[in-house]
């Protein structure tokens, strides 16, 4: 029976130090099969691969996310580019532009350059991209249309732009990550996305600890939510959850060539 795969999520994050174990392996009481756990900080990369290597239903994803970049290095890429030819890791990520914050910090040019010089390592390993974009709609755009043809296919996690945006990039081959927000009645721009791309264009994900869906908004996220947002996605498209749910892991399965 298909089970729910999170292709996003950060069980190494501080917010589940102390039951990761309890959610992970309750995961099929839920109805949760898989996870992807994403790195986003230079500490986070270790310990992410420590819960691939603890966990058989856990893979991993290596990047540094677009607002902890500001002390990357070249020597700490080539020691990721290492790291990356470890069997569970399925994913460069996340990376990506946020230019959200006022203060610009990292600024703008310091995001570029490392989203480029990772999106360079992913197109070199071949591994698929995790791309975080907030407030950089055409930014994004233009590096990730110029490089498209390098790399091997990827997620715009957590997608907050717009439906047009997201069928270009669904035309690129690009999976969009969909999660809590979708069951926010306010969110009219990613539920418009949600009825107007095809199903076999989006993946399921939670980006726990954050972005838990309704009736939980605000409080601690896990993937055992998961079902809630998958019975979003059916309703918006006129389906069965359980169509949601056997689509979607099995574009979880594409996007990491699992
Ligand atoms: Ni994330």
């Amino acid at each position: 029976m298909a089970q729910i795969f999170d292709t996003h999520a950060h069980y190494d994050d501080a917010a589940f130090e102390k039951d990761y174990t309890n959610i992970i392996e309750s995961f099929p009481r839920y109805g949760i099969g898989r996870c992807t756990d994403v790195a986003s900080t230079m500490e986070s990369v270790d310990r992410v691969l420590f819960l691939a290597h603890t966990f058989p239903n856990v893979y991993a994803a290596l990047g540094i996310h677009p607002s902890e970049c500001r002390d990357l290095t070249e020597g700490y890429l080539l020691d990721m580019e290492k790291k990356c030819a470890d069997p569970k890791v399925v994913a460069v990520g996340e990376i990506g532009l946020d230019y959200h914050f006022p203060e610009e910090d990292p600024a703008p040019e310091v995001q570029k350059k490392w989203f480029v010089r990772q999106l360079d390592l992913a197109a070199k390993l071949q591994l698929p991209v995790i791309i975080h974009s907030r407030d950089a709609a055409k930014d994004t755009m233009d590096i990730l249309r110029d490089r498209n043809l390098s790399l091997a296919g990827g997620v715009i996690h957590c997608y907050s732009y717009s439906t047009e945006q997201a069928r270009e990039y669904a035309a690129m081959g690009f999976f969009i990550g969909i999660g809590g927000v979708v069951t926010f009645k306010n969110a009219k721009k990613v539920r418009d996305v949600v009825k107007n791309i095809p199903l076999t264009s989006i993946v399921l994900e939670t980006d726990c600890p954050y972005m838990a869906p309704v009736p939980h908004r605000g409080e601690r996220n896990s993937s055992l939510f998961l079902p809630l947002v998958a019975q979003a996605v059916a309703e918006l498209k006129g389906i069965s959850p359980e169509e949601v749910v056997e689509v979607t892991e099995h574009n979880a399965e594409r996007l990491y060539n699992l």
